[in-house]
């Protein structure tokens, strides 16, 4: 995610800001940028890839002063290139900005600029509109930054977190946020503001914690905050003293874990974005016509490990939602096959990363057979979406445990959005039904902090269980997908031996396993399978194997058959898997950290497999 720092004081703004963007480089970032004020003027500074390639250009002596603001970028809007990092500038070349955070409007803010202004834009973010608007108002306004910044962002609709440096004004750096962290503090040298507590550790421990709508003027000795009405708010400083390791964690013991928490906030993003006002469904980026997708014979999902799970839920939405057959296959085995792809199929690839090389090469080998590419993926710029034809952002944030959990509810989430929209574009789907899915989906970021709110009673279950040297996960429908991708959750962490498989296939083999005390996680999210999912429990409880039943809250039931349940808030079958998987994530978690094993760089394993 992107890292905000900004300096003004006796030292050198750029090594300041500098050394606290080097303390955000774990969130992951593409691009970098400084602005400077000197002598009347700003000084600017971007470069795409590592920081280090900006130090590079910033050795000058004639490239410094005592205020400046800097950026690490990870792309959304626009491709991780030098033009669409960050810091902005105003036409004239006064104002420079830095944001994290999306303008929701910023398309229509872009043409007024364009149309009203003459306004030439620079970049393809979103954010460059922000550096305008402040332009243009402190040039009406006569050089009042304050309302400046008030007026801009007045204007704009979505999240941010914005910083603001102008020429003629050494002294002062204005910030504010909406829905997008933002703290200040200040040291015998200098006053700082920035986006995460990590930056400003090597200075102060003592911070100012902003909230919504105030905005923050940071002049070298004091920190002023006003509240959204312009009077000015008495906030205490609050002192941290977790460590720099463990404030990058953001109090979290691993990255794992501060990313299964992230999912309720993930999910929300990757939805709310691409909702109109009426909850219509906004696939930018994705052009898909009726002629097209009535003509099409069928949509082939390729991907790997998790996201190949995911897959496997994108399959049943699809061909639910849009009824359009679909196939999924694991990107190591399309390749050596002849797989049936022509130009009338629709070929999605799912990948966190957009750089494994299995999901890369059947892209290409598809793209050769004729067929459209869409692809859902993570990482803005990466292979996968440079060689689609259409890309579905998941905006997860980057994912920096090897295990991924975040990626992939987001990528659940973009599957719901587009066999959603594929079945109104082919007018197959109820109106009325396509919005009760909406509504549903709507409420999961909730539903999902209720699930987390159940972490303790899965940190006793694992103690419970994590001296066993097999588990078996077990589910019917969409529920062995989560099946599947409970058991990789707990294999790749804990070293755990463990085996999925679809319920209805224990008894054609692998029941021969079954014996006293076999540990059973029993998904069983599906109304419409309970009834069926209970037998299933009767069966291994028969065999006094020992049965973890995780269902919603209104299916009594499992109670009186399993060992002990753990329940899901209710919603309808279709949302289901969203939920069903984050006690299996946390179970995982829980039961590795009791095995103490390196939760966020298992062995043997690589976050982006860019090998065959
Ligand atoms: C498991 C995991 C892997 C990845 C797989 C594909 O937790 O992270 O199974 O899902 O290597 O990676 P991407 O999604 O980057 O293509």
């Amino acid at each position: 995610m992107c890292g905000i720092v900004g300096y003004v004081g006796a030292d050198s703004a750029k090594d300041v800001i500098v050394d606290g963007l080097k303390c955000l480089e774990y969130r992951g970032y593409d691009s970098a940028g400084i602005a400077l004020v000197s002598k009347g003027k700003i000084l600017l500074r971007k470069e795409s890839g590592e920081l280090s390639k900006l130090e590079k250009k910033i050795t000058a002596k004639d490239f410094d002063g005592q205020i400046g603001i800097g950026h690490t970028r990870w792309a959304t809007h626009g491709s991780p290139i030098r033009e669409n990092a960050h810091p902005h500038l105003s036409t004239d070349g006064k104002i420079a900005i830095v944001h994290n955070g999306i303008i929701e409007n910023f398309m229509q803010l872009r043409e007024e600029l364009e149309r009203e202004h003459g306004v030439t834009f620079k970049s393809e973010t979103d954010s460059e509109v922000i550096a305008h608007l402040i332009g243009l108002s402190y040039a009406e306004n006569g050089g009042d930054l304050v309302l400046a910044v008030r007026e801009a962002t007045g204007k704009m609709h979505g999240a941010y977190a914005v910083c603001v440096v102008a020429a003629d004004n050494p002294d002062t750096i204005v910030a504010i946020r909406k829905d997008a962290p933002l703290i200040a503090g200040t040291s015998d040298t200098g006053s700082f503001i920035a986006s995460d507590i990590p930056a400003l550790l090597k200075w102060t421990r003592d911070i100012y914690l902003i909230e919504n709508d105030e905005l923050v003027v940071v002049n070298k000795d004091e920190v002023r905050i006003y509240d959204a009405d312009n009077t000015r708010v008495k906030r205490e400083q609050t002192h941290i003293d977790w460590d720099a390791a463990a404030a990058e964690k953001g109090g979290y013991e691993h990255f794992m874990l501060k990313e299964i928490y992230e999912q309720p906030a993930g999910i929300k993003e990757t939805l709310e974005v691409r909702l109109g006002k009426q909850g219509d469904i906004k696939l930018d980026g994705i052009e898909l016509s009726k002629d097209y997708l009535d003509n099409i014979s069928k949509v082939y999902i390729v991907a790997c490990g998790t996201a190949s799970h995911a897959g496997l839920i994108g399959k049943s939405l699809i061909e639910k939602f849009a009824k359009i057959p679909c196939e999924t296959d694991l990107a190591s085995e399309f390749r050596y096959r002849d797989p049936f792809v022509d130009e009338h199929t629709l070929f999605i690839c799912v990948s966190q990363s957009g750089e494994t090389s299995d999901t890369l090469e059947a892209l290409r080998e598809a793209k050769r057979k004729g067929a459209q590419i869409l692809s859902i993926v993570n990482v803005v710029g990466s292979s996968v979406s440079r060689e689609s034809d259409h890309v579905f952002y998941t905006w997860a944030g980057p994912e920096i445990a090897v295990a991924s959990t975040k990626a992939y509810t987001t990528q659940l989430m973009a599957f719901y959005l587009i066999a959603l929209k594929m079945g109104e574009i082919r007018g197959v789907i109820d109106k009325d039904y396509q919005k009760k899915i909406i509504e549903e989906l709507r409420q999961l970021p909730a539903k999902v902090e209720k699930v987390l709110e159940g972490e303790k009673l899965i940190e006793e279950m694992a103690k419970r269980y994590y001296k066993k040297e097999n588990i078996f996960f077990i589910g019917r429908g969409m529920d062995v997908a989560t099946a599947h991708e409970a058991s990789l959750k707990l294999k790749e962490i804990s070293y755990i031996n463990s085996f999925s498989i679809a319920a209805g296939e224990l008894k054609h083999g692998t029941i021969a396993l079954i014996r006293r005390q076999t540990l059973f996680f029993v998904l069983a999210s599906q109304d419409a399978l309970f009834e069926k999912m209970l037998s299933g429990i009767e069966e291994i409880k028969a065999r006094k194997a020992q049965v973890v039943c995780i269902t919603k809250e209104t299916n009594v039931r499992a109670e009186e058959v399993a060992d002990e349940t753990f329940l899901l808030p209710d919603c309808m079958d279709e949302v289901a898997p969203i939920l069903a998987v984050v006690p299996m994530q946390i179970l995982a978690y829980h039961i590795a950290k009791l095995r103490k094993r390196n939760i966020d760089k298992p062995r043997n394993l690589a976050k982006s497999v860019t090998v065959e």
